[in-house]
């Protein structure tokens, strides 16, 4: 348990930066990244852009730092902005960035079909063959690599209309309504200056909607979050809603509902780079208190360490050193799952597991050997999981 601002989040934000001004262009563009380091590595990023020096760095980086942590990260980000915009296309209106640390997805848009014709600049997808952005759930244009393990969660069972939420639906934990004009709950804190937004005024062209009517809700231990939103100043993206939480103490729905999370709606749940520094109580009650809280065709995407790694009952190239460089900073790795039982683990709470690959899988698909050979890692795994009853298709499931 953390008890301080993440270094962890620091270092997965540095990567990203340094992935957006890879000269040819990167997996992806996250021009907020760089604002959310601390000094010393805005000066690394810039270092990066003299001629020359961006290659150097990266394998300097990928030398010090062995098992793959900056690849596997940058293609972690890749592969989940991928599988955002696939469900975002089908449907989905609301995000929760889970741990969210630096991750600046919630002021960054991703692309979705109504901003799929937006440059690269303003979208967070780009196609790694080059070309301008595109939906994940649109063809992708000729010369891009396919989505990796995409699967559309098209066909809705769970309309997502943007429209009131069916009364009775309120957030609980005492706050009331924002649209009513009473105070927002303590301790939920949107962006922009203006209140949480109430789950019967949210509406496509509400403060907390941008990108095609979709609500964000970042949710990360208080110090973190503290971090960032002095770091993101004014740049934080008007309407997103900061909800501070310890998710080894706190209950995430009354967190959730207490921020103007709207259970009538479909959502995406990323929890990248997090359960790792978790236990297995905390993520046990989080995918549980997720499962109570997202109706069926929500998706929750999740990244974890194979659990051999942490029991010594498996040897991954790199993964000691690794774990001693998250420890050295004083956040060493606490749970892992063993991929083989994720299915059934999942099942048990509710969910229904459809992809889990490593990023070195994924990396395979990603970066093509040919032009990018990075070290990436079979141990370090993303894993896409949905609330059954919606848009699944039973054939997508194991
Ligand atoms: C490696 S960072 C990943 C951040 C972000 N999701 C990303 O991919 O850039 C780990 C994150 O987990 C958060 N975290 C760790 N322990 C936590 C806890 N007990 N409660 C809430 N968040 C926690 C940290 O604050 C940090 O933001």
């Amino acid at each position: 348990m953390i008890d301080r601002s993440s270094r962890t989040a620091e270092h997965v934000a540095l990567f990203r930066a340094l992935e957006t001004v890879r000269p040819g262009g990167g997996l992806f563009r996250d021009p907020p990244a760089r604002r959310l380091l601390p000094r010393r590595h805005r000066a690394v990023v810039a270092l990066s852009r003299l001629p020359g020096v961006h290659d150097a760095l990266v394998r300097y980086i990928d030398r010090r730092w062995s098992g793959g942590p900056r690849a596997s990260a940058v293609v972690r980000t890749r592969l989940i902005d991928e599988w955002l915009a696939s469900s975002l296309a089908g449907g989905a209106r609301q995000v929760v960035l889970l741990g969210a640390g630096f991750d600046s997805r919630a002021h960054r848009a991703v692309a979705t079909p109504s901003n799929a014709g937006a440059s690269p600049s303003d979208c967070g997808v780009v196609p790694s063959g080059g070309g301008a952005a595109f939906s994940a759930g649109a063809a992708a244009p000729a010369g891009a690599a396919a989505p990796v393990g995409v699967v559309p969660s098209g066909g809705g069972a769970v309309p997502s209309t943007g429209a009131a939420t069916p009364a009775g639906v309120v957030p609980s934990g005492g706050g009331a309504a924002p649209s009513t004009g009473a105070a927002a709950p303590v301790g939920v804190v949107p962006s922009g200056g203006g209140v949480a937004p109430s789950t019967g005024a949210v509406t496509p062209t509400g403060a907390a909607h941008f990108g095609g009517g979709v609500a964000y809700f970042e949710v990360d231990h208080p110090a973190t979050q503290a971090t960032k939103r002095r770091r993101l100043g004014r740049d934080a993206r008007p309407g997103v809603v900061f909800a501070p939480a310890d998710l080894t103490v706190d209950d995430l729905g009354a967190v959730l509902r207490a921020a103007g999370f709207d259970p009538a709606l479909r959502t995406v749940v990323i929890w990248e780079g997090v359960t790792n520094y978790l236990d297995d109580a905390s993520v046990d009650a989080t995918l549980r208190g997720l499962v109570a809280l997202c109706p069926p065709g929500s998706t929750v995407i999740f990244t974890y360490v194979d659990r051999g790694v942490l029991d010594g009952t498996a040897t991954f190239a790199g993964a000691a050193e690794w774990h001693d460089a998250v420890r050295r900073e004083g956040e060493p790795w606490t749970f892992g799952l063993d991929p083989a039982e994720v299915p059934g683990y999942l099942r048990e709470r509710g969910l229904a597991l459809t992809e889990d690959l490593s990023t070195r899988a994924a990396a395979q698909q990603l970066l093509p050997a040919s032009r990018r050979a990075e070290p990436t890692a079979e141990f370090y795994r993303v894993a896409r999981a949905v609330v059954p009853g919606g848009t699944t298709d039973p054939t997508e499931v194991r």
